[in-house]
């Protein structure tokens, strides 16, 4: 198995830093702590087994305003990590009892996403082997070996026949013909590797694709039981296939897709998925200030504590059953962030907040770094507006002094009406670029400056009123 090769944990704390530094601006010290967390889970595996089984990874709880790169770094750290990693709101949770999804469905969420992930790249490594089957079932199928019978034999049959070697009756070929039969084929196989006859259409068996049975259970109840009945029964019920002309180019990949699902064992990627998960998966808790809080809920309204106490067992450490095996959540890094303006950690029930012993607190940002995020993230905002008017032949470039002065008009509305963070950006870039946005498709050719002047003349009569700014911006 190659996945440990691309763990993220590999990289070192600098590395980790160094890659979501290409994205996330400032907030360093949520960066640092972030890459401490995978990197000691690395160095947890390198430890003797019974030292091991003692470390247990030290969850982080990032703190801060809203819209200021805490989703962001989780988003990011994502993308890097081969790690699977899954992303909740913990607001999306009920307790066991209520309907919604219950907080084992994280883990069995983890597992899928693992699941995949070992399955591309099992798949990776037999998909060589996967399309030379392919190509020779399709040189059998357009050019049958000669002496034997094009059908292959279906269950049925054997059933019927037993499972005796086909009958010894057959016709003999002579030498000669089997040699020049055998040398087409060999032509044929060729041209086939060489793509000259992907245009050719060809009539192939393909399975049926839509599933006979319609999703009459809703998953709930059954998802819970870790068993799911839509593989039980597509296993159980025959395959159904049609056949069906399609070209020969379109041929080799079906085949192949169905000789590398021959050659995948789903018991052995589902191990190494759980595997996976138990050792290096990570979740991602947002919005968990919106669950603190002691109080239970009054009438039909879940108790936020309830859904703590539902979380805990996973974060603490508990086994969770699942459609691919039982999960031990020991090991699994939580993340969790929350703005906690109305609510602080200590609201948490004690048993959670002493699972999150790493409190980092995020930095609100400053105009500096508002003009950091408009233009050095590899996508950033005004990167992104300008690819998006080139599209319609309009060029449009953006002066410095004109970036600060949208980066102070954002901090200055933050300021004045709701700290809202980087989110303000796009408010502000939005009515910016109104017009242009509306009339590019007319500007083919031309070629705009935004400078300081512009941003201010655009932006002039919504600053001075902050009635205007509390609705527009
Ligand atoms: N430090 C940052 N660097 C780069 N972009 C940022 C940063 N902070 C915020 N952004 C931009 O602002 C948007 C919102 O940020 P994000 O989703 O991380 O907010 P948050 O901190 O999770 O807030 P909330 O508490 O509301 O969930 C992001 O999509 C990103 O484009
Ligand atoms: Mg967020």
């Amino acid at each position: 198995m190659t996945a440990s090769s691309t763990l993220v944990e590999q990289l070192t704390p600098n590395e980790i830093v160094a890659a979501l530094d290409k994205h996330v601006i400032g907030q360093d010290r949520a960066k640092r702590a972030v890459a401490i967390a995978l990197r000691n889970r690395y160095r947890r595996m390198q430890l003797p087994e019974q030292v091991r089984e003692e470390v247990m990874p030290k969850n982080i709880l990032m703190i801060g305003p809203t819209g200021i790169g805490k989703t962001e770094i989780a988003r990011r750290l994502a993308d890097l990590a081969h790690s699977p990693l899954v992303k909740v709101e913990a607001t999306k949770f009920t307790e066991v009892g209520y309907v919604g999804r219950d907080v084992d469905a994280i883990i069995r969420d983890l597992v899928s996403m693992a699941v995949r992930m070992v399955e591309n790249e099992m798949a990776e490594e037999v998909s060589e082997r996967a399309e030379a089957a392919a190509l020779e079932s399709l040189v059998n199928i357009m050019q049958p070996p000669s002496g034997r019978r094009e059908e292959p034999r279906n269950p049925f049959q054997i059933f019927l026949q037993g499972i005796s070697p086909p009958p010894a009756s057959e016709p003999e070929t002579p030498a000669i013909d089997r040699a020049t039969a055998e040398a087409k084929r060999e032509d044929l196989r060729r041209r086939l590797r060489d793509g000259l006859l992907d245009d050719e259409m060809v009539e192939i068996e393909v399975p049926e694709t839509r599933m006979p049975t319609v999703e009459i259970f809703s998953a709930a109840g059954l998802e819970e039981m870790g068993v799911n009945f839509q593989d039980m029964l597509g296993n159980l019920l025959p395959k159904r296939t049609k056949r069906k002309k399609v070209s020969v180019a379109e041929a080799k990949e079906i085949l192949a897709n169905s000789e590398l699902q021959a050659l995948l064992d789903m018991d052995e990627v589902s191990r190494e998925a759980v595997r996976v998960v138990e050792e290096h998966g990570i979740v991602f808790i947002d919005e968990l200030d919106k669950i603190a809080g002691r109080e239970s809920g009054h009438g039909p309204e879940v108790s936020r504590e309830g859904v703590q106490r539902d979380l805990l067992p996973i974060v603490e450490g508990s086994t969770v059953m699942t459609k691919y095996g039982p999960v031990r959540t020991h090991h699994i890094l939580f993340i969790a962030a929350g703005a906690f303006h109305a609510t602080k950690p200590s609201d948490l029930i004690p048993e959670l907040q002493g699972r999150f012993p790493i409190r980092v607190e995020l930095d609100p940002l400053t105009k500096d770094d508002f003009v950091r995020i408009l233009t050095e993230p590899k996508n950033a905002l005004v990167t992104q507006y300008v690819e998006l008017l080139r599209t319609e032949g309009l060029e449009v470039r953006f002066r410095q002094d004109a970036i600060e002065e949208i980066a102070e008009a954002a901090s200055l509305v933050n300021q004045r009406t709701e700290d809202i963070g980087a989110r303000r950006l796009h408010t502000v870039m939005e009515l910016l670029l109104d017009e242009l946005s509306f009339s590019a498709s007319e500007m083919q050719g031309e070629t705009r400056v935004i400078t300081k002047n512009y941003v201010r003349s655009r932006l002039k009569d919504i600053l001075e009123s902050e009635e205007l700014s509390r609705y527009i911006l």
